[in-house]
């Protein structure tokens, strides 16, 4: 089920083949003005994409993946026709993403939430969702996770160490970093540095109208009644809608994970990102 690509593998459905998408993202013609979200995946993706997006386009209103455009999913050569400033998403890990935004075109929000929240949350949407193929139990998926065999050729270790080498290394990208426990606790702040990042000429009457139209209940209600919902998801969702919106909130992973587990996730991070410190919140 794996498709290598660089001596990684990667599991991840594409509009083509692997091979011819990724290199399709490598060379992909990145404008300057372009935001590339890159996102480990349930780290907070869409509701940073519903904070960027009005503050890109100066209206605020509610965004579905349905219109999105993300690397390693979609026909990039359509994208050259988007002249509107583009918002961009993206799993991949650092090595994978566009050279010209490793040169330095472009702006990255890089988005991270703690592994424990990140991992139980990726759990419980892909346990919810039907016809995965996947009939493990939580003790496998959660080794699936470690390992780098994990949807994008990275676990959420290797996906944060090239991260942080990758920002460390190459000093003409431009990326800034959210965790999702900052915007939890600062919402307000947060997107007030994203704005400053991004250069957004907004006031600040519009960035605490962006901060409520982002609520957690605002956005799960709009997404429950998005019209522009198509049928793509059927096959995998009960009622045809991705299960984004689940809690919402830091710490869940006290009510899901045993003892066990989570000493396996803080083993992980004592083995293999020895020498990094992260401000790791977990409640
Ligand atoms: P939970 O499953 O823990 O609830 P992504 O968009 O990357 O798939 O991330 C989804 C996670 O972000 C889900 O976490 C979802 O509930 C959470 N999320 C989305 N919008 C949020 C918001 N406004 N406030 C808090 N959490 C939010």
């Amino acid at each position: 089920k794996y498709k290598k690509y660089k001596g990684r593998s990667f599991h991840m459905q594409t509009v083509g083949n692997v091979e011819d998408q990724l290199r399709m993202v490598e060379t992909f013609k990145v404008r300057s003005d372009d935001v590339f979200i890159c996102t480990f995946p349930k780290s907070g993706t869409h509701w940073v994409a519903n904070i960027v997006i009005p503050l890109i386009t100066g209206s605020i209103g509610f965004s579905s993946e349905e219109n999105g455009l993300t690397l390693e999913f979609h026909d990039l050569s359509a994208a050259d026709e988007i002249e509107d400033r583009r918002a961009i998403g993206s799993h991949l890990s650092y090595p994978f993403i566009p050279a010209g935004v490793k040169g330095g075109t472009g702006k990255v929000i890089n988005v991270l939430r703690n592994p424990k929240d990140t991992f139980v949350s990726f759990w419980k949407y892909f346990s919810t969702m039907l016809n995965t193929g996947y009939e493990g139990t939580m003790d496998g998926f959660l080794r699936f996770f470690l390992s780098d065999e994990f949807y994008m050729s990275a676990s959420w270790f290797t996906y944060i160490k090239e991260w942080t080498d990758g920002k460390s290394n190459n000093p003409d990208i431009q990326v800034h970093t959210v965790w999702y426990e900052d915007l939890k606790e600062n919402l307000y702040d947060e997107i007030v540095k994203i704005s400053a990042f991004l250069g957004s000429k907004v006031d600040e009457k519009f960035l605490r109208e962006v901060e409520s139209s982002v609520s957690f209940t605002r956005l799960k209600a709009a997404h429950n009644t998005d019209t522009g919902t198509t049928d793509r998801w059927k096959d995998l969702c009960k009622d045809g809608r991705l299960p984004i919106y689940r809690k919402g909130v830091i710490g869940d992973w006290k009510n899901e994970l045993t003892v066990a587990q989570s000493e396996l996730i803080d083993t992980a991070i004592k083995e293999r990102l020895a020498g990094y410190t992260f401000n790791l919140k977990y409640e």
